[in-house]
């Protein structure tokens, strides 16, 4: 099918700048060659997109430095900066950053193969979570604009940066998940060092331009390579006060273990999941079938929020199978930017290969591919199979499939799916279809002391961005929301003085001659 002609791809980018104490450093040492799985041939190959820097170590440890300098042990222009300033740089750099959609959407689509109406969502959803973050900030900072008095103590408490921060997003939502650690880490006063997922990169080439000329140097670095090669020497280096990570528990596990300093280490981690459905035999089945089709499918399955295990009551399976298959494969497989594509492309070039393992793997162990399209495979997709009857001892029970592939378990007693999420490394999420309040008061509250949200008769989703997005275990490590996160990158700290004339003269003086941003009962209007 042919390309639409905004959608092509007429150059490559050559990214050949990176960013660090607020240079755009030419980079003319080894590069890395940025492709899609998506083919612009009719004839089946991958599409070169462009290319990206390969940094080292050095590299690394030069944006290290520049994230120290601009933090300035404290002393930095912008952990000192007025509120309302720092709100300022982040206002600019948003007016810029929405010039840029319809280029970061194009780049969303090749570099991820998420759809046009997805792509488009993820941009002005982050857009939206960058003004929210300056409300709520603005709300806080309003809040703080005051003394408390206590047993003969006067206090100005505020809430204030952290230090630096090396933030790392995942390739599923390279700009949104991303942001959502890096603009509030920002906005709090911490300067941060940004590494760019293994997919999902040149997308941030457009904005590179808008970091540099919205915050002060050092604020932001931006830098390319192998997580391996640049994050692990900086997180060595001990220099680093929050490792902020959407990803993978075992890359947290290994940078976390190389700082020497682990009480200065603050953790912000968002990390995988096996988040189940439980659907009872009273559910409403259209329903739960189609809240069950987005959450395993949407993007693919390749959410940290997906639906990845189904549990169906033995006296409502057959049908459920019966009606979910057909859905499953009614999908639509297509370019993300074709008119209802609901499956797209897969980004990893060797993740089709992966999902046939664990298909393997369960048909070796007694379960079936139970939807006539399950697993037919193309160059760059394997179309979602539906596993029935799926045991413990499958890879497809264990593993966090992360991509197109649905294990069904049936249950008669309701203690099954409970003592295998307790067992679980997991503990994000839980979707529960059912109508009996007697029935579902005492899951409910045994279910939300295994994870930290329970979805009732609703798929698992991480919005609306200001409920707090957090896991138990294995799955993630503080809370992001709009709020949660402000406070994630940031600590309560104030100044106290005994209540005198002495002091509290001093403290007139701070306020009418506005000498310190920080001892200010300013009001932002
Ligand atoms: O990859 C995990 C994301 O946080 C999921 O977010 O539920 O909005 O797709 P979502």
């Amino acid at each position: 099918m042919k390309i639409p002609e905004q959608y092509q791809i007429k150059e490559t980018i050559t990214q050949n700048t990176y960013l660090v104490a607020g240079e755009l450093k030419e980079w003319t040492g080894q590069t890395s060659e940025v492709y899609s799985t998506i083919s612009s041939t009719e004839n089946y190959q991958k599409t070169l997109l462009g290319t990206i820097p390969t940094l080292g170590e050095t590299e690394a440890l030069e944006a290290l430095d520049a994230a120290v300098a601009a933090y300035d042990k404290g002393q930095g222009l912008w952990p000192t900066m007025k509120v309302v300033d720092r709100i300022a740089c982040m206002e600019k750099f948003v007016t810029q950053m929405k010039t840029k959609r319809d280029e970061v959407v194009k780049l969303l689509m090749w570099e991820i193969g998420k759809n046009l109406a997805d792509s488009e969502k993820e941009f002005d959803r982050t857009v939206q979570y960058i003004y929210d973050t300056i409300e709520d900030y603005t709300q806080m900072d309003r809040d703080s604009a005051k003394f408390e008095k206590h047993g003969g103590v006067n206090a100005h408490i505020r809430r204030g940066p952290l230090g630096v921060v090396l933030c790392l997003g995942p390739y599923n939502y390279p700009l949104n998940e991303t942001f959502a650690l890096l603009i509030p880490a920002i906005i709090m006063g911490n300067t941060t060092i940004f590494k760019p997922a293994k997919f999902g990169v040149l997308l941030l080439s457009p904005l590179l331009e808008a970091f540099q000329n919205s915050f002060p140097k050092g604020v932001v670095n931006i830098i390319y390579g192998r997580g391996r090669t640049v994050a692990s020497p900086i997180m060595k280096d001990g220099r680093v006060d929050v490792l902020a990570l959407i990803g993978n528990s075992k890359s947290a596990n290994a940078l976390q273990s190389v700082h020497p300093k682990s009480n200065r280490l603050r953790m912000v981690l968002g990390l995988e999941a096996k988040n189940p459905a439980i659907v009872l035999k009273d559910a409403d089945l259209d329903l739960a079938i189609s809240e069950c089709i987005a959450g395993t499918t949407s993007f693919n399955g390749q959410r940290c929020t997906a639906l990845k295990v189904l549990y169906v009551h033995e006296a409502i399976v057959d049908e459920f199978n019966k009606r979910f298959s057909e859905k499953v494969d009614a999908l639509q497989f297509g370019n993300p930017w074709e008119e209802g594509a609901k499956l797209t492309p897969l980004p990893e070039p060797d993740k089709p290969a992966y999902i046939q393992e664990l298909i393997d793997d369960a048909e070796a162990k007694g379960a079936k591919i139970i939807n006539a399209k399950g697993g037919e495979t193309t160059d760059n997709y394997i179309f979602p199979a539906v596993l029935y009857p799926v045991t413990k001892d499958m890879r497809v029970y264990e593993e966090e499939q992360f991509g197109p592939v649905i294990p069904v378990i049936s249950f008669s007693d309701i203690e099954q799916p409970l003592d295998d999420m307790a067992e679980s490394n997991y503990g994000q999420q839980v979707s529960l279809f059912g109508k009996d309040t007697k029935t579902l008061a005492p899951l409910i509250d045994t279910l939300v002391n295994l994870v930290c949200r329970v979805n009732l008769n609703s798929s698992c989703q991480r919005g609306p961005d200001v409920y707090p997005f957090t896991g138990r275990k294995d799955s993630a490590v503080a809370t992001l929301s709009v709020h949660d996160a402000l406070r994630s990158f940031s600590i309560r700290t104030f100044v106290a003085s005994k209540d005198n004339d002495y002091n509290n003269a001093i403290l007139t003086e701070l306020l009418q001659t506005r000498a310190s941003n920080f001892v200010s009962t300013d009001y932002i209007l």
